[in-house]
């Protein structure tokens, strides 16, 4: 049978990378943080020079790239890009903006849709980014798209840049995150959007352990 697979999906800034994080070590199942790839894409084409709206090169790119996921001894995210450990390189708001340039090119998409479904392994998956439940895993269970107001949003990803000891402005910030919601809702290919299915959570005045009960207790039902 189909591994079991989980969607959580909604604007940057929204929790839905640390909610999709506990929810997958709650259950056990694996994770895909699907930004991390477009992510990942940005960086190695700022890092090779290539202009991030050069289609043919970025999708090689996208073809090519030699990524492992993996953690340290102390459980901390490891990511590996043609042998460089780059977690911390692929967090910063330049390569974020540059994810969500590459993430409009449909070759970069289509490039990247074979590796995301390989995800889906035994026991389940929980996959989180934009166009999890309506693109990549249409079949899946449970769909959640979780958002949070603007201001709070941005508030957050000031507080997450601070506690990685990454500079951060908060008022650039907010003009940073509503640019990107913008290029990323308006775009043609896989806009960012509920499925229509999906369970809508509105996470704005909820603590993160609010909103991972509230997933656990919907995954609960549905497998
Ligand atoms: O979630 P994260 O902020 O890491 O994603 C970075 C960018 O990658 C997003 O702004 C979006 O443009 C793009 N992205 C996407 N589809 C996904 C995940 C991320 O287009 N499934």
């Amino acid at each position: 049978p189909p591994a079991a697979v989980l969607t959580i999906d909604g604007p940057s800034g929204s929790g839905k990378g640390t909610v999709a994080r506990r929810v997958a070590d709650e259950l056990g199942w694996h994770l895909l943080d699907s930004g991390a790839l477009y992510r990942l894409v940005a960086y190695a084409a700022l890092s090779r020079s290539v202009p991030l709206d050069d289609e043919a090169r970025t999708a090689e790119i996208a073809r090519t790239l030699a990524v492992r996921f993996g953690a340290d001894a102390g459980g901390n995210e490891q990511i590996w890009l043609d042998g460089s450990e780059v977690s911390r390189e692929i967090r910063t708001e330049r390569a974020g903006d540059g994810a969500s340039r590459v993430a409009a090119i449909p070759a970069v998409r289509a490039a990247l849709v074979a590796r995301q479904r390989a995800f889906a392994q035994a026991p389940g998956l929980v996959a989180d980014g934009r166009d999890m439940g309506t693109v990549i895993f249409p079949e899946a269970t449970l769909k959640i798209y979780l958002t949070a107001s603007a201001e709070e949003r941005a508030r957050r990803r000031y507080n997450q840049l601070k506690d990685k000891g990454l500079g951060a402005n908060l008022a650039a910030l907010s003009q940073e995150i509503a640019e990107r919601d913008r290029r990323d809702a308006s775009r043609p290919i896989a806009p960012l959007r509920p499925a229509d299915d999906a369970q809508i959570i509105d996470s704005t005045s909820m603590s993160i352990d609010a909103v991972v009960a509230r997933v656990l207790e919907l995954a609960a039902e549905r497998f």
